[in-house]
């Protein structure tokens, strides 16, 4: 399951050190969050995520704001691309144990197998919270490749915002 799940043990080790070091947003930061949400409802999903899973999403979002200040719906995506990350519970440790134990191969379950899920379980939240469809979309394929409802030069920025460091996914075969 989401074979490309979890990128190079490269990027396992910054994500790691991105967690262990995670500061929770301060008052300008989440007043700039506040500009991009729509509604009560999204800031609650936003702020039920752990601080270093509100740091990542801020960080991605703020890429998008400085690259296409306009592109709202992009900055969203990047907001909201992992909240649900949350549903698993795991720490910081297990879930780079999970991670590592999907690139190795093992097959995963209960919670371990949820956080590999997580772009899903969170498309379903933000699809009933009526999020723009590159929203619910960047969530839901964020680690498994371009759905064609996102156009290329719209993912590219997405994954870069989302992985600076990491090469971008091989595009998906045509029909999916
Ligand atoms: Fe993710
Ligand atoms: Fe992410």
């Amino acid at each position: 399951m989401r074979g490309r799940a979890i990128g190079s043990w490269w990027h396992l080790a910054r994500r790691f050190f991105e967690v262990a070091t995670a500061r929770r947003l301060n008052e300008p930061e989440r007043s700039e969050i506040a500009s991009w949400l729509s509604s009560a409802e999204e800031s609650t999903l936003f702020y039920n995520q752990p601080i270093a899973d509100q740091r990542h999403a801020y960080r991605a979002a703020n890429r998008i704001h400085g690259l296409v200040p306009g592109r709202v719906d992009l900055i969203r995506a990047a907001l909201f691309h992992d909240v649900g990350k949350r549903h698993s519970g795991l720490g910081i440790l297990r879930r780079s144990i999970a991670s590592a134990l999907t690139k190795l191969g093992f097959p995963l379950r209960g919670k371990n197998a949820a956080y590999l899920d997580h772009g899903r379980l969170g498309a379903i939240e933000l699809e009933t919270l009526g999020c723009e469809s590159v929203v619910v979309d960047f969530a839901r394929s964020h680690h498994d490749g371009r759905p064609n409802a996102i156009s290329v030069d719209d993912w590219r920025l997405l994954e870069k915002a989302d992985h600076p460091g990491k090469p971008p996914h091989p595009q998906p075969p045509a029909i999916r």
